[in-house]
């Protein structure tokens, strides 16, 4: 390749079903484009990587990463010989893997994301998707979003153990999705649009430790868990029907029975259970945390009246970032 590949993809956050969907249950989650994991390649110089340090070898694999959000700048071959190699160099690793290619040319790879780290809106994931296009088409083998999401699932277990793949699924295809894992691909249509506010925690917890401490639960007693998991199923298809129908002020009674479920998965934290009230006291029709919870991001359903006071009581309440987005049938701008 000559010149500069680059590759974006958005963020998502799930509406309805986070957890209940490693069980086979639906979910729903939209894109949220306010957000952006980005991937740019260049070419490097023979025998002279262009940065820090100067004429270093970039090893049997050629490649150089950059990574300044998390103060990675090192060849990706020396960050796979670490104890814990980081998550990114291995990813780099399988793509590579995945197209046959043993010794790539020299290439720089440069990530950067301004999507949070561990907070629910799938910048793990947003990261292996933009990466695996940019790569993939430097190295000449542009990949269709198929298999674009398969990989990036395939880089997503290595992260979460056992993810459900609604993550890779939405930024992958960068549009609303009901999501049953396992299953075909379906849309949902947003007859009338609709106002949320995501309040962030500030709080990472990466969802690893969310999603074993509810498998933990549903070992100790499958049955009762799997009556929970029902009852997040019915209130996913609730809301799909209200958003597909139009009725979305019955949105916000449905977050809040979810919410309530989410805690009983012991999934929640004070943090979140605070901006929830804060949300609700603020005229949010009803809110719910979202992701793997402990932390990261919660949503509230506003009106375009009521976002701005809502996202002030989120901040005031301990939010360190608040972004209103409509939910239009598009991605959530
Ligand atoms: O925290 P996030 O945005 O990665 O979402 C995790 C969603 C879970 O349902 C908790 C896990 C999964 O793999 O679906």
């Amino acid at each position: 390749m000559n010149g500069i590949v680059r590759a974006d993809a958005p963020g998502k956050i799930i509406l309805f079903g986070e957890h209940a969907v490693v069980y086979g249950r639906p979910t729903l989650a939209v894109p949220v484009m306010q957000v952006a994991a980005s991937v740019e390649i260049t070419t490097q110089p023979p025998n002279r990587p262009t940065g820090k340090p100067k004429n270093r070898s970039t090893g049997k694999l050629n490649l150089w990463l950059d990574a300044p959000d998390i103060g990675l700048s090192a060849p990706v071959e020396a960050l796979l010989q670490q104890a814990t190699p980081p998550p990114l160099a291995i990813a780099i690793r399988s793509v590579c893997q995945a197209l046959g290619v043993e010794q790539p040319p020299r290439l720089r790879i440069r990530v950067t994301s301004s999507i949070p780290l561990a907070s629910g809106l799938g910048s793990g994931a947003a990261v292996s998707v933009a990466l695996i296009r940019a790569l993939s088409a430097a190295l000449g083998q542009p990949l269709p979003d198929e298999q674009v999401n398969a990989l990036a699932y395939e880089i997503e277990k290595l992260y979460h153990g056992t993810p459900s793949g609604i993550d890779n699924t939405v930024i992958t295809y960068a549009r609303p999705v009901y999501f049953v894992r396992g299953q075909i691909l379906q849309t949902f249509r947003v007859v009338r649009p609709f106002t949320l506010v995501i309040g962030d925690s500030g709080i990472a917890a990466p969802t690893r430790e969310s999603v074993g401490a509810v498998r933990q639960l549903w070992q100790a007693d499958p049955a009762r868990w799997e009556k929970v998991f029902d009852q997040v199923a019915e209130i996913v298809e609730a809301a799909k029907n209200a958003i597909e129908s139009g009725e979305v002020s019955r949105l916000g009674a449905l977050m809040d029975e979810n919410q309530a479920l989410l805690q009983q998965m012991t999934v929640s934290s004070a943090e979140l259970d605070r901006l929830v009230a804060a949300a609700k006291t603020a005229g949010a029709q009803g809110a719910k945390l979202s992701g793997g919870g402990r932390g990261g991001n919660m949503l509230a359903l506003a009106t375009p009246e009521t976002a701005a006071a809502v996202a002030a009581a989120l901040r005031q309440a301990g939010a360190r970032n608040t972004i209103i987005t409509t939910i239009d049938g598009g991605a959530a701008r």
